[in-house]
C-alpha cells in the first residue's frame, strides 16, 4: 500500500543514535519504497521553543540536512525542507491551538518532563509545541508517522484534534487521521549513563549519547564506558527484567543488526560484557562512522545543502498552501 510520510527532526544540535535508531533509519527505509511519498522536516520552529543562539540555529538546521542525507535519505525522491520556510505552519498551527484544548496539552507528559519544576518561566511555545506537531502532519495529509516512542502521545493527539477539527467544522475526512509508525524491537533507546532515562541532546554528560558525529575513539571509549550491571550477559529474556542497561545496550545491538532480542540473547548468553561490549563497538562503527564521515563532507558545501532546503520547501509549499487555502475557506476567512 501506499503511503503518504511525514515526520521531524529538531535542529537542536547533538543527533543521536536515538534519533537515528528511533526515527531516521526508519525515514531510510520508506525512503526506499517507491510506494511512498515522504516528507522529511527540519523543525526549526519546533527548536525556538526554547532558547537558541541564532548562528548556532543556522549551523544545526544545515547539520540536519547532512544527516538525513548522509543515512540515506535521497532529497530528490523525498522532499526534505525546513519549516519556516512554509508559513502554512505557523497558520494552521494558530488554527488549530483554537480547536485544542487545554485539558488534552495539560496531559502532556513531555512538557512535564522539559519544564521541569518552573513551569511558569516554561515559553508558551513549548506548552503548546504538540499543536505545532500536528499542525505539520495535517497539513500534508499524512498517513503515517515514523517517531521514536517519546512521541507517542503527541500523534495521539494529533489524531484528536483531526477528528475534533473535522467534527467542529462538519468537514468529515477533510483532515486525515495519520497512524504512527514506531519500530517495533526498540523505540526507545535509554542513555548510556543511566538505563531510566532516554538518550538525549540535552543530557549534560556527552557520554551518555552516541552522537552521529562521534569519531571511532570515541565511539569505542563511550560504549567501553557504559553502565552494566554486576550480572553476566542473560541466558533469555525473563534474566533481562530489571536490568535496564543491559537491555538497552542489547536492544542496540538488536536493532542495528536488524535481528531480535532472541537471537542476540542466545549469542552472548552467560559471556561477560566486556565481550560483547567489544562486538558492540564492532557494529556501531560499522554503522555509524560512514555516516559520520558523510556529514563532515557536506557540511564542507553548505550551498548544497541550502540548495536542498530551498527545492523542499517549494515543493512543500506548493502542497501546504493548498491545503490552508482549503482550511481557511472552511473557517469562513
Ligand atoms: P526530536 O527532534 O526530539 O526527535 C526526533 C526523532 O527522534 C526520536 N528520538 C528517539 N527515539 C528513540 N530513542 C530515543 N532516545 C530518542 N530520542 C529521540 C523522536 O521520537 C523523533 O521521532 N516533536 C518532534 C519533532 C516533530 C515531528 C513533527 C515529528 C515536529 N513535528 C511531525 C513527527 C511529525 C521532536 O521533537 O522530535
Amino acid at each position: 500500500m501506499s503511503k503518504k510520510i511525514f515526520s521531524g527532526v529538531q535542529p537542536t544540535g547533538n543527533l543521536h543514535l536515538g534519533n537515528y535508531l528511533g526515527a531516521i533509519k526508519n525515514f531510510v527505509e520508506l525512503n526506499n519504497d517507491d510506494a511512498n511519498e515522504c516528507i522529511f522536516c527540519v523543525v526549526d520552529l519546533h527548536a525556538i521553543t526554547i532558547k537558541q543562539d541564532p548562528k548556532e540555529l543556522k549551523k544545526n538546521i544545515r547539520e540536519t540536512v547532512a544527516t538525513f542525507v548522509a543515512s540515506g535519505i535521497d532529497p530528490k525522491k523525498s522532499i526534505i525542507f525546513n519549516q519556516s520556510g512554509v508559513a502554512a505552519h505557523s497558520e494552521f498551527a494558530w488554527i488549530l491551538s483554537c480547536v485544542a484544548r487545554m485539558g488534552w496539552l495539560n496531559r502532556m507528559t513531555q512538557f512535564k518532563e522539559k519544564a521541569g519544576k518552573d513551569k511558569e518561566k516554561a515559553s508558551i511555545g513549548l506548552y503548546s509545541y504538540p499543536v505545532l506537531m500536528a499542525a505539520d502532519i495535517l497539513l500534508y495529509d499524512a498517513t503515517h508517522v515514523p517517531v521514536g516512542d517519546d512521541q507517542k502521545q503527541h500523534l495521539e493527539l494529533c489524531r484528536d484534534i483531526a477528528q475534533k477539527f473535522n467534527n467542529d467544522f462538519g468537514v468529515e475526512n477533510f483532515l486525515k487521521v495519520p497512524e504512527p509508525l514506531i519500530q517495533k524491537v526498540f523505540s526507545r533507546i535509554m542513555s548510556l549513563k543511566d538505563g531510566s532515562k532516554k538518550m538525549s541532546k540535552s543530557e549534560l554528560s556527552d557520554l551518555s549519547r552516541i552522537n552521529l558525529t562521534d569519531d571511532e575513539d570515541q565511539i569505542i571509549t563511550k560504549i567501553k564506558k557504559a553502565k552494566t550491571d554486576p550480572l553476566l550477559m542473560p541466558k533469555d529474556i525473563k534474566e533481562l527484567e530489571g536490568r535496564p542497561e543491559a537491555q538497552n545496550l542489547i536492544g542496540i545491538y538488536t536493532s542495528l543488526n536488524n535481528s531480535t532480542f532472541e537471537t542476540s540473547i542466545k549469542k552472548y548468553a552467560g559471556k561477560n560484557f566486556s565481550d560483547f561490549k567489544n562486538e558492540l563497538s564492532e557494529v556501531v562503527v560499522s554503522k555509524i562512522i560512514p555516516i559520520s564521515k558523510e556529514i563532515k563532507k557536506l557540511l564542507e558545501d553548505n550551498s548544497f545543502l541550502d540548495s536542498i532546503l530551498l527545492d523542499g520547501v517549494e515543493r512543500a509549499n506548493k502542497i501546504a498552501s493548498k491545503k490552508i487555502k482549503n482550511i481557511k475557506e472552511i473557517v469562513g476567512f
